[in-house]
């Protein structure tokens, strides 16, 4: 079967971020400050070689359980990350072209503060304006949780699904199958991210970690992807 030389969707486990800071002899936090800019690079990369959709794994429903001051940086980098991204103008967008991209959250919402969620929302409405690519960041996600709650969903309406009913009850439903998914950091696993998208992906495990991720590393990738035969059962 002729395989797709770009993938229409790539996804990234962004992992490592506390490893790298104490291979450098930082403060393992600081590492979260370092993959953010790693995923502002990443944003432009994936735009620049016309990725239509790319979905980020920044949080999932797991990692509160990491110790509150790690939740607190976390959830402060994020803040911070939204803002930025809301003030700026238009003269900003010429420079910094990480935006210009459409956004989506994906995850539990409400497990952030209402003006965290206000500032989620504001950023998608104001994406819409790009058409280029979207980029999807799951915050407070985890798969189980979205099959669950998808099947509750389907319960309350009583109805048997199929498979395009159901996954149009998850909280993913809009985001395509993942072409490609790339994990750095050398844990060669899934962590509960997308399920269902993730069901005939291609996966690419790199040693590198999260915020030494480079555009090198990435063109390989995407090199390798277009040298994989994707049979999909045939
Ligand atoms: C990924 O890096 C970022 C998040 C999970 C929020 P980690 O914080 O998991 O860093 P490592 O994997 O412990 O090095
Ligand atoms: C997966 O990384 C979650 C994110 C990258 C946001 P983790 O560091 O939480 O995953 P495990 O603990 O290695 O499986
Ligand atoms: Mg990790």
């Amino acid at each position: 079967m002729a395989h797709t030389p770009i993938p229409h969707c790539i996804g990234f486990i962004m992992d490592g971020n506390r490893r790298w800071a104490l291979a450098q002899g930082q403060d393992r936090l600081a590492g979260h400050v370092a993959g953010f800019e790693t995923f502002k690079n990443v944003v432009r990369w994936v735009r620049d070689a016309g990725i239509a959709h790319a979905v980020f794994y920044a949080f999932s429903t797991e990692n509160w359980k990491r110790s509150e001051e790690e939740v607190t940086t976390l959830l402060a980098l994020f803040e911070q990350a939204l803002r930025e991204q809301y003030t700026q103008t238009e003269a900003d967008l010429a420079d910094r072209s990480e935006l210009g991209v459409r956004v989506r959250f994906i995850g539990q919402r409400h497990d952030f503060a209402p003006a965290l969620q206000q500032l989620m929302s504001d950023l998608e409405e104001r994406s819409n304006q790009y058409t280029g690519t979207t980029i999807w960041i799951a915050l407070s996600y985890g798969g189980r949780a979205e099959l669950v709650a998808a099947i509750n969903t389907a319960i309350e309406r009583g109805k048997p699904v199929d498979e395009a009913t159901f996954r149009s009850l998850l909280w993913s439903a809009a985001l395509p199958d993942v072409d490609l998914l790339i994990r750095t950091s050398g844990e060669q696993r899934i962590s509960n991210f997308l399920p269902w998208q993730l069901s005939y992906s291609e996966l690419i495990f790199t040693p590198t970690y999260w915020p030494a991720f480079t555009k090198e590393a990435f063109d390989r990738m995407l090199e390798e992807y277009a040298a994989r035969e994707r049979r999909r059962g045939l």
